[in-house]
């Protein structure tokens, strides 16, 4: 079973960004496949590093429109992906060094803050944005 599934109740309504929000769930079901299959950190950490990778380039383009469109709650927002990909970032240097391992927990802890903040967070600035005729 996925670990998330993308719903409407995600739809931001901005084309860009709900495609990139999907895609990061699809990454997040690949990882969690890949540690159900028991693969190794050297594996798992290519997988995340994928997925590190192309979170940071969609929190840089969440960040980029609000910069184009002055967002008010920017700062705020941004300090929530800071946040995140700095846990993300130490979690795989653990991973790397082999002092940890991939765990359902973390697999959880992934899901619970992506759907946290896309419902949280990301719906915020969704009027305002579809307002300026982000797409
Ligand atoms: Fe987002
Ligand atoms: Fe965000």
């Amino acid at each position: 079973m996925a670990l998330m599934t993308w719903t409407d109740k995600y739809a931001t309504g901005i084309a860009s960004i709900d495609n990139q929000h999907k895609k990061l769930i699809e990454m997040l079901n690949n990882l969690q496949d890949a540690m159900l299959a028991g693969q190794g950190n050297e594996a798992i950490a290519k997988i995340l590093d994928g997925l590190v990778q192309y979170t940071v380039t969609h929190f840089a383009h969440e960040e980029k429109l609000f910069a184009t469109h002055g967002y008010a709650e920017a700062a705020s927002h941004k300090a929530e992906h800071d946040k995140l990909a700095k846990q993300v970032l130490e979690f795989q240097a653990q991973i790397k060094a082999g002092k940890t391992k991939l765990s359902a927990a973390v697999m959880n802890f992934l899901r619970d803050w992506l759907n946290n903040h896309i419902l949280g967070t990301d719906k915020k600035y969704a009027p305002f944005l579809k307002g300026k005729g982000a797409v």
